[in-house]
């Protein structure tokens, strides 16, 4: 039904001189109400019912959410919406609001143009738009914003050329923070010689199409401290003349551009001159830029607060000079794919801080310096694709927190240090294409903790293959390859259960291939090719559900071979070479013997089921899930001890009448959410508390179990801050229902994959505390509940975020109860779980391999589970997703990009939930963040249950990495306190 425009005008007009007699509101603050409402207009979806109290009747609105006014109240000053997942259009009415200090829209969904008509908010001191879906160019009108201090429209859809007048007509403005960064603007920066930005402190331009030269007249900004122009088109030399003016600059990022160094692309002296003065100078990054010259010893005279040092990938020659060394603050270096040779200097480790560094891809000559072993705190170093000789230092033992030694792809000879086995946090053993011999020293393979790989492939290794190598339980791959390795394949190897890839070809193993290779239980790649290996292939090999690529050519392998079950895959190319075997795979010559195909049969039946059970899977589960909630919190179930008869008590009964008018009779409009269990409902009770309540369909067959009373007790006694609360239920003969506290922002999936196509909405700060509540809630149910509960269906619908972006752990639709004590037994007591309930746990892309080869519920099923959630929130896909895009499980995905190509991913990850984190200058803060949480992605995701982390320590870890992430940003907080207060 419609209303004549002019009745709904009047009527309005009634409303506000009403309120305006309740609230006595002056004129002046009735035309900036009007602007707001007007303002309101323009704002199509309001999610979180931001919004909900502007204009109620008898709210003045200096009391609106988002408001603030001067002390006569009777101004609007302060317009402060940021991060409330608003989207529309920004209306120019706002420019009415001619008091207006503050306005900052950042972090929702405000699409079109930026109006032109903000740049008569005389008094603005503050104008923050970031992060939103702003498209067109920039009004060059906000350059008349004359008492701007803060301007931020970075990470915007913004294009064209940056308005002039936002830098010249500044000249005599106070603006110190100016941040454009993460858009599409291209041109040059318009700062013409002779204007001055004199109070401006931060300058981020980074990521945009700018090009052409660093404008000389940004010398007259003395006070800048960060210059962020990374990821540009900018080109002419280096800025040397401009940077000697800013003694105080703390960050300069100016990696992959366009610059040259000085003197023809020859020289970088007068650039590292330019900055001895910045006594306070903390990271230099001038990565990807082809810059040439040689490393000038001056570099050892800038300022020792250097922490990070980034000249990666440019074209810079010579040698590494000693005076480096002064940079004692140092803890990354980072000098890889340069021209650099000559010798490392030896003095490099003086620098103790040093953590990472990155010499590989040079031309660096001479041996390794032992005093590699003097850094303690060395955690990973690169000296990979060099010429360097000599053999690897012993010291190297000293290294007692070094965890990836990459060395590569150099001249190495002499022997592997059986010092090497007390680096006992290695994860990653690199030695591959060097000179080295002898034997592989028994310490060094059975280094226990080398989770990820060991590759010694192509050296001069010989001897037998050490039995030390079984201890390797953790190890995913181990190369030794191309060596001249002998003697027979320790059948121990098939202790190294986590295996996945394992390499033996070329070298000269004989003796048959045992039988325990075949039965590790997650390896997919074997190639045992151009050894001497004799008798037949075990056909425990044949019957693995894991591997891929088998490749036995050119050895002495006799007998038959069918082409069932993993060699269904295989050609002939696997089996070249080998004048003995006969069989059926295609291009061999046939055995005269028939084999008898039934054998293979429940091979085949078992590769068959598990994609049957993929597919249906699925609608099933949901059922099941229904089934039990009914039973969980059906009152007549409960009650069936004494505590919980008096817990009961403390549940308000609400009556299925009051449930009616709370959802105004389950209307339409209330419904928010639907699925497999019915729907949900949104209410509100008469004592104005919101809910959510939870229709159970019955329609589906529900025959209730008595056998979850106890899970219904526990989940009663449940209480932890990460997972939600019953807080009542509804039981009639035709009506079951929950009643859930409603979380005002929804669940982690809504956010993860806003269904507008709009963009993320979760900065990485964000998401790591979520991520740490998660941990938190599952830890509790798995080690601090009364009785043990495993959750089963972790995922990101399952996960609910409160006003404050608490995540809170719900559904314990299908979470199974675990006998407390017994770690792993499963309960038993559920007599009359089906047989398929067993198989029927969590749901596709989020259920651990072993459920599917129909082991029982574990913690660890969970703990799997959490890795795919951590992978997915990383990546950004759904596993379902890259199941159908990739033909391989997230995790598979991921850890077919680990480690050596993981940049985009970390790179997408950053662009997706860190661009609109102040400041960029953590970058290398988030991308550590982002590493950790892949790595701790692939951890909990191992195949063998028994290696992943129990929850307790990765609520543990992910507790740290909040820490970590968060003291930075509150370094940052309180580093850059540029608000305008408000008079
Ligand atoms: C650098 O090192 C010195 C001495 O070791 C120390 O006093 C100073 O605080 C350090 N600076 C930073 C930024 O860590
Ligand atoms: C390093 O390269 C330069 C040319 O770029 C050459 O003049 C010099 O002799 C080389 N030094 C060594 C030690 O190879």
């Amino acid at each position: 039904m419609r209303f004549p425009r002019s009745s709904v005008f009047k009527l309005l007009c009634l409303i506000i001189l009403l309120e305006a007699v309740l609230c006595q509101e002056t004129a002046q603050i009735m035309k900036d109400k009007a602007s707001l409402l007007s303002f309101r207009e323009g704002i199509v979806s309001d999610p979180h019912r931001a919004l909900e109290d502007w204009n109620s009747l008898g709210v003045h609105v200096c009391n609106w959410s988002g408001i603030k006014c001067n002390k006569a109240r009777d101004r609007v000053v302060e317009l402060d919406l940021s991060g409330k997942a608003l989207g529309g259009t920004i209306s120019p009415s706002l420019a009415n609001l001619s008091s207006l200090h503050i306005l900052d829209l950042s972090r929702n969904f405000f699409k079109g143009r930026i109006p032109g008509e903000l740049g008569t908010l005389s008094q603005l001191g503050e104008l923050s738009l970031s992060s939103n879906l702003l498209e067109g160019s920039i009004a060059a009108e906000l350059g008349f914003l004359r008492k701007l201090v803060y301007l931020n429209l970075g990470s915007n859809q913004l294009t064209g050329e940056i308005p002039m007048p936002l830098f010249c007509n500044h000249s005599s403005s106070s603006l110190q923070y100016l941040d454009l960064s993460n858009n599409s603007l291209s041109g040059e920066i318009p700062l013409p010689d002779g204007w001055e930005l004199k109070h401006l402190r931060f300058l981020l331009l980074w990521s945009n199409r700018l090009v052409g030269q660093v404008p000389a007249a940004l010398s007259n900004s003395s006070k800048l401290e960060w210059l962020d122009l990374e990821s540009n088109m900018l080109s002419g030399e280096l800025p040397s003349e401009i940077i000697r003016k800013m003694p105080q600059l703390q960050y300069l990022y100016l990696s992959y551009n366009r610059f040259v160094s000085h003197d023809g692309n020859t020289n970088l002296e007068p650039f590292f001159a330019s900055l001895v003065n910045a006594s306070n100078f903390q990271e230099l990054e001038l990565a990807g830029n082809n810059l040439g010259g040689d490393l000038p010893p001056i570099i050892g005279n800038l300022s020792t607060n250097l922490v990070q040092l980034h000249l990666d990938t440019n074209r810079i020659y010579g040698s590494i000079p000693p005076h480096i060394s002064n940079l004692f603050n140092l803890t990354l270096l980072n000098l890889s794919s340069n021209l650099l040779n000559g010798t490392i200097p030896p003095k490099l480790c003086r620098m103790t801080k040093l953590e990472r560094v990155f010499l590989s891809n040079n031309s660096l000559s001479g041996e390794i310096p032992s005093a590699f072993g003097d850094i303690p705190h060395l955690g990973l170093l690169d000296l990979s694709k060099n010429k360097l000789s000599g053999s690897i230092p012993d010291s190297f033992s000293n290294l007692s927190q070094l965890r990836r030694l990459f060395l590569y792809e150099n001249l190495l000879t002499g022997t592997i240090p059986p010092s090497l086995g007390k680096c006992i946090n290695l994860e990653i053993l690199d030695l591959s294409h060097n000179q080295i011999s002898g034997v592989v020293p028994s310490e060094v393979a059975g280094l226990r903790s080398l989770k990820l790989y060991l590759n010694l492939s192509s050296n001069h290794l010989h001897g037998l293959l050490p039995m030390e190598l079984s201890k390797m339980d953790m190890v995913l791959a181990i190369d030794l390859s191309s060596n001249n390795l002998s003697s027979t394949i320790p059948s121990q190897l098939g202790s190294c259960i986590a295996l996945e890839y394992l390499n033996l070809s070329v070298n000269s193993l004989e003796g048959p291939l045992p039988d325990s290779i075949g039965k590790l239980p997650y390896l997919q790649k074997l190639d045992v090719s151009s050894n001497q290996l004799n008798a037949q292939i075990p056909v425990s090999l044949q019957e693995s559900l894991t591997l891929k690529k088998l490749n036995f050519s050119f050895n002495n392998f006799s007998g038959n071979v069918s082409n069932n079950g993993a060699f269904s895959l295989l050609t002939i190319d696997s089996f070249l070479g080998n004048a003995g075997l006969c069989g059926s795979i295609k291009g061999m010559s046939n055995c005269r013997k028939k084999h008898n195909h039934l054998a293979i049969l429940p091979i085949i039946l078992s590769l068959l089921i598990t994609p049957i059970f993929c597919v249906f899977g699925y609608p099933l589960m949901h059922r099941s899930k229904f089934q039990k909630h009914l039973a969980v919190f059906d009152q007549e179930d409960s009650g069936d001890d004494e505590e919980e008869g008096k817990k009961e008590h403390k549940y308000p009964r609400i009556s299925y009448e009051q449930l009616i008018e709370a959802t105004g009779g389950f209307s339409a409009s209330s419904l928010i959410g639907s699925g497999g269990f019915g729907h949900v409902y949104r209410g509100v009770l008469q004592d104005n508390s919101v809910i959510a309540v939870k229709v159970l369909d019955l329609k589906t067959d529900g025959d209730i179990l008595g056998t979850f009373k106890r899970e219904c007790r526990v989940l009663k006694r449940t209480r932890h801050r990460n997972l939600i609360r019953i807080i009542t239920a509804c039981s009639r003969p035709n009506f079951k229902a929950l009643v859930l506290p409603l979380m005002s922002n929804g669940s982690l999936e809504s956010h993860l994959y806003p269904s507008h196509g709009l963009k993320d909405q979760l900065n990485l700060i964000q998401l790591v505390s979520i991520c740490s509540d998660v941990a938190e809630g599952v830890a509790y149910l798995h080690h601090h509940s009364p009785v043990r509960v495993v959750h089963c269906d972790l995922k990101p619908s399952n996960i609910l975020l409160d006003e404050d972006m608490t995540a809170l752990v719900t559904d314990f639709g299908i979470a199974r109860l675990v006998k407390g004590g017994d770690e792993k037994g499963p309960t038993n007591d559920s007599a009359s779980f089906s047989s398929a309930d067993g198989l029927l746990c969590g749901s596709i892309g989020y259920i651990a391999p072993e459920y599917a080869m129909g082991k029982t519920i574990s913690t660890e099923g969970d703990v799997f589970s959490y890795g795919v959630l951590l992978l997915e929130i990383v990546t950004g896909r759904r596993p379902t997703d890259v199941l159908v895009h990739e033909g391989s499980t997230l995790h598979e995905w991921v850890k077919s990009q680990y480690p050596r190509r993981l940049d985009p991913i970390v790179q997408q990850a950053l662009d997706r939930c860190a661009a609109d984190l102040m400041p960029k200058q953590y970058n290398k803060v988030w991308r550590d963040v982002v590493l950790e949480l892949i790595e701790l992605g692939l951890i909990c995701t191992q195949y063998n249950p028994s290696m992943r982390p129990n929850m307790q320590d990765i609520a543990h870890e992910i507790g740290r990495l909040k820490d970590y992430i968060s003291s930075p940003a509150s370094f940052l907080i309180d580093e850059i306190d540029l608000k305008v207060e408000a008079p």
